[in-house]
């Protein structure tokens, strides 16, 4: 167990999002959660990550480094794409030459250009921002990725190439990861394993193992398991609109 999300309840202003909510990622395991818009998707992850402090409930922790890739790709802008990546490093406090190659090695591993490496976010596309955002996360060598939305804005061609080198990075690094998103395809292509929360404060509605390996799944395999579970009562509440409220 990486990371382990024992009776956690969260409200904003006295409303409750969710109550005894629990949740673990084993070594290695990348566990989609999906829910409507506004069921607490980000705070589960930003409750996870450490980011606010819940109010109910405990997290437990048994790593040493994670990193976060939020929807929007969160690049400094007055830095080049590669001080960027490079800055987790920086803070850590590893010296120029090294964070740099690394930098370099993980740019090229997000299919970045060593061209586009001398560019300010502001000369990048938002894909390319995105991809430096993914190398940026793995430039520390994170045990945990927790991934909030990360491809919502991009481009449908290049989410699939995106999800592809999260996959990609996840079987080679072997770092655990919770990957937020509200597309059912995109959840069963890129996980291990599957939860579901709640639009109406039921917690965690569903959680199950994805059938064969993220990176081994057709696309008929994904769409063959996204069609039957668009019919289990346990995911209902992700096609109808999401909450009422
Ligand atoms: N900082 C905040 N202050 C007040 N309400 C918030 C805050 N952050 C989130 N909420 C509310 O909490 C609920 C869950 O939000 P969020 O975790 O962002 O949902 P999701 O990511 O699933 O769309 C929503 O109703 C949202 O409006
Ligand atoms: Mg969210």
């Amino acid at each position: 167990m990486k990371l382990r999300l024992e009776g956690i309840g969260h409200a904003f202003l006295g409303r409750t999002v969710f109550e005894g909510l629990d949740l673990s990622l084993d070594p290695g395991e990348v566990v989609a959660l999906i829910g409507p818009s506004g069921c607490g998707k980000t705070t589960v992850l930003q409750i996870a990550a450490g980011l606010i402090d819940p109010l109910r409930g405990r997290v437990r922790r048994a790593y040493q480094r994670h990193a976060v890739v939020f929807q929007e790709a969160r690049l400094l802008p007055w830095m080049t794409a590669r001080d960027n990546i490079a800055y987790g490093l920086r803070v850590a406090g590893a010296r120029k030459k090294p964070r740099l190659g690394i930098a370099e090695r993980r740019a090229r591993e997000v299919g970045l250009h060593p061209n586009d490496l001398d560019k300010f976010p502001i000369e990048l596309s938002g894909g390319m921002r995105q991809r430096a955002a993914v190398a940026r996360a793995l430039a520390i060598d994170p045990d945990v990725v927790f991934f909030d939305e990360p491809f919502t804005a991009v481009d449908v061609g290049l989410k699939r190439i995106l999800q592809d080198l999260v996959i990609e990075a996840a079987a080679r690094e072997h770092f655990s990861a919770l990957f937020v998103t509200h597309d059912l395809s995109e959840a069963v292509r890129v996980a291990h394993r599957l939860v579901v929360l709640s639009g109406h404060q039921q917690g965690i509605v569903a959680d199950r193992v994805i059938a064969g390996q993220p990176g081994q799944r057709s696309d008929r395999d994904i769409f063959e398991i996204v069609e039957a579970w668009s019919r289990d009562p346990a995911f209902t509440e992700l096609f109808d609109g999401g909450r009422d409220t």
